[in-house]
């Protein structure tokens, strides 16, 4: 696979990126990051993307030394180094930078601005027009510093391995008290009637970007929004339910632990959503 990295302004080979071991990031998982993807090879919403990057760097104590357009002409460097057929995946990533053996922020001093771009590996077809099995996973969410993209995932590897050993596609986390949250790297949903419920901030999501623009959509075309609280058993009471991310789009869910959802089958409003998604892409890429 064709990996290409830009580590503090230089393009380098990805087997001859090195940072040091004593990057927090590295240590203490001490780190933000974002995913972004491209379409017609530029990079989408890399401004809503930023700011969210912005936010978590805030959450961290973490001093940005980069704006939004250093971050911008970076990536597209990065994306410009290789010339490939297809879309990418982008990371963007600051580590905290190398310091003492020691959790004090104030010994290290420079952090690292990380891109790594990598094919990305779209779903096929028949994925959207199944729809997913997902499982509710053993293991937890803390909604502490949740809205925050950290590089401390243990939980969900963890969670991404369980996962993998049941072959379902995702897997969504539910709060220490017991409620709905978020998939392990993906914003879920339940439809009941014309309502479309997720899981609000309060639940300790990651505000994806993709649900931003999803949730518009949904209040355009009429539906009854209601972002809250809800409890584990509430999955029973959907007629259908999806989720999305940047690298997934909008994914219809047919099973949750080999119950089926609904009909079985991809539900109406996820598939209206899918497609209003993909015709709002080329307008959203204006954006930038
Ligand atoms: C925990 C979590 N929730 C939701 C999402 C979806 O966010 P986005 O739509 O911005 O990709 C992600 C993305 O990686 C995530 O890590």
């Amino acid at each position: 696979m064709l990996i290409r990295v830009n580590l503090n302004g230089t393009i380098v080979p990805a087997a001859e990126a090195r940072i040091s071991v004593l990057d927090h990031g590295l240590l203490f998982g001490d780190s933000v990051y974002e995913t972004l993807r491209t379409y017609s090879g530029r990079p989408f919403l890399l401004s809503r993307h930023f700011g969210r990057l912005k936010h978590s760097a805030d959450g961290i104590h973490l001093k940005l030394q980069w704006t939004r357009d250093d971050v911008r002409r970076e990536v597209q460097r990065t994306l410009d180094s290789e010339s490939r057929a297809g879309e990418s995946r982008i990371r963007v990533m600051v580590t905290r930078g190398p310091g003492e053996l020691s959790l004090d922020t104030e010994t290290t001093a420079d952090p690292s601005l990380i891109i790594i771009v990598v094919p990305l590996q779209e779903l096929a077809h028949e994925i959207y027009e199944r729809g997913v099995a997902v499982i509710v996973s053993s293991i937890r969410r803390s909604r502490l510093l949740a809205d925050i993209k950290s590089g401390s995932l243990i939980r969900q590897v963890l969670a991404f391995s369980e996962t993998k050993s049941k072959q379902a596609f995702e897997a969504i986390l539910l709060t220490e008290e017991g409620y709905l949250s978020d998939g392990i790297t993906s914003n879920i949903y339940l439809v009941e009637g014309n309502r479309l419920m997720t899981p609000s901030l309060e639940a300790g999501i990651v505000e994806g970007i993709t649900r931003g623009v999803v949730l518009d959509l949904a209040r355009s075309m009429g539906l009854d929004v209601i972002e809250g609280l809800f409890p584990g058993n509430e999955l029973d009471q959907a007629d259908e339910m999806f989720l999305t991310s940047t690298t997934r789009e909008v994914v219809p869910i047919v099973s949750v632990d080999g119950k089926t959802v609904g009909s079985g089958k991809p539900g109406p409003v996820a598939m209206a959503l899918l497609k209003s998604y993909r015709a709002s892409i080329a307008g959203l890429l204006e954006e930038g």
